[in-house]
């Protein structure tokens, strides 16, 4: 690592070197064990006679912060470091983030849980990434001059990408979208994100699923909006409910975030006459809906008509991983300019091998292998997790019916019953599971959400016969 010294004038040169390194050596920027520059090299990188290093270190070596290996280098010595990674603060004044950061519980941390049974919703199975196509389509993308040139591509997104995500909703979820009405994000999240940013002014009002999925109502509160939650109940969104204020809607119809249920026509079709009635956008987040075990597929609102309040949101997170940070949004086209403006303001685009990779996976037919072959294995699993919940925790937890996606979620019958409690109790015995009240605002529920894509499906028994002990 180059060693980056300051040195302020000709005086007392050694001495400046000196005190620079020991600073940094007690902040813990040069940690134990740490070569230092030989003499020679930063005599040469500062300009300086090599002596004025070399009584430096001599001094440091003196002191003990530095250990001189004869014929090897100068290293740092062990223990030194007061702990105080990132430097002094000194007197400056401690800078203080807005207050609503305040009220925000703390970033989900993902990686963390490591549950012998892990139920947690929502998270696809990686082992079953299909790693060796992904390989090939990004070795091949890497060898093209499309991702090889230095310069920014257009925000909306890599063409072939959006091109093939154009085929892939039209002809598997029936909405109407050309290569251009495609804007490739970094996940649903940023299409969210950028929905509001090009429609909303700060304090508009909007409107959210509650219970519902916590990441849009806080990015959206974060963004000094007014957001109001909406009930949901066994059709979905409450229609009647909605604030005529109201300037945006989120929502998950196709399999509700976190009930389960799917939308009901009816309900469907309020929405849109509401959103045409009050000049409103509709957000359809359709984060899961590829993977529908039985029945007719639920019509998209985006497929319904009235394309100009709907703006249908997609994403690769279950598809593929959440990590690729891959999504996508078909926005009204009164909207595309801005989005575009938006999306290069920003993060220029979403980054292009991953994109150029996918466009290819899809382009191969390697994305639809995929999702088929996803579709059995989550079926089977859901299959499982449903039938013993009915037969395991009858008169304890009441499943929710629902065909799609990659949860069930199951309501308890006790009202006096504590969903947090009993996911912290089950937690200690090794099974995670996401509690629903916290996911509530203003309309109370209390249950449980149970993932299957991150647990295998011979360990889905253990795991409910572990929970059902613990409830
Ligand atoms: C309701 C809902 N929408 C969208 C997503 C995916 O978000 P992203 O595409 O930002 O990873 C998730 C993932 O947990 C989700 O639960």
């Amino acid at each position: 690592m180059d060693l980056h010294v300051r040195l302020d004038g000709r005086g007392d040169l050694s001495g400046q070197i000196y005190r620079q390194v020991r600073t940094a050596i007690l902040a813990g920027l040069l940690p134990a064990g740490q070569p230092l520059p030989p003499t020679r090299e930063l005599a040469g990188d500062l300009g300086i006679a090599r002596n004025t290093v070399s009584m430096a270190y001599d001094r440091l070596v003196a002191e003990g912060f530095l250990v001189a290996r004869s014929g090897v280098g100068t290293f740092v010595a062990d223990g030194l470091a007061q702990d105080r990674p990132g430097g002094d603060d000194g007197d400056q004044v401690a800078l203080a983030p807005r207050p609503i950061w305040d009220t925000m519980s703390a970033a989900t941390d993902l990686s963390a849980a490591d549950a012998e049974f892990d139920f947690r919703p929502g998270i696809p199975d990686a082992s079953l990434f299909p790693y060796a196509a992904w390989r090939r389509v990004t070795t091949c993308q890497l060898r093209t001059t499309a991702v090889g040139s230095g310069a920014h591509i257009a925000a909306a997104g890599h063409p072939p990408l959006r091109a093939a995500i154009a085929r892939h909703v039209a002809v598997a979820r029936g909405v109407p979208a050309g290569v251009d009405d495609v804007v490739v994000t970094s996940g649903s999240q940023q299409a969210v994100d950028l929905l509001a940013r090009v429609l909303l002014s700060p304090g508009d009002v909007v409107a959210v699923e509650d219970p519902g999925y916590p990441l849009p109502r806080k990015l959206l509160t974060s963004s000094g909006f007014d957001v109001v939650p909406v009930p949901v109940d066994g059709e979905g969104l409450v229609v009647d409910a909605l604030p005529d204020a109201a300037r945006l809607v989120y929502v998950t119809p196709s399999h509700q975030f976190p009930l389960g249920t799917s939308m009901s026509l009816g309900r469907r079709l309020a929405l849109l006459e509401w959103a045409r009635r009050a000049g409103a956008l509709i957000v359809e987040d359709d984060y899961d809906s590829e993977f529908r075990f039985a029945g007719r597929p639920f019509e998209p609102l985006a497929g319904l008509g009235a394309a100009g309040h709907v703006a249908y949101v997609g994403s690769f997170s279950k598809t593929l991983l959440p990590t690729l940070r891959l999504g996508f949004v078909v926005a009204p086209r009164s909207l595309r300019d801005a989005m575009h403006k938006a999306k290069q303001l920003l993060d220029w685009h979403t980054a292009v091998p991953p994109q150029a990779a996918l466009a290819e996976l899809i382009n191969e037919g390697l994305f639809a292998r995929h999702l088929k072959a996803m579709r059995r294995v989550y079926a089977r699993r859901h299959h499982l997790v449903t039938s013993l919940l009915r037969r395991d925790f009858a008169g304890v937890l009441e499943p929710v019916p629902s065909l799609v996606g990659l949860h069930v979620t199951a309501l308890l019958t006790d009202p006096a019953a504590d969903d947090v409690q009993l996911a912290a109790r089950a937690r200690s015995a090794g099974v995670e599971v996401l509690p629903l009240s916290p996911l509530a605002v203003a309309h109370p529920v209390r249950g449980l959400a149970l993932g299957y894509g991150a647990i295998a499906e011979d360990r889905i028994p253990g795991g409910l016969i572990r929970l059902r002990a613990g409830l």
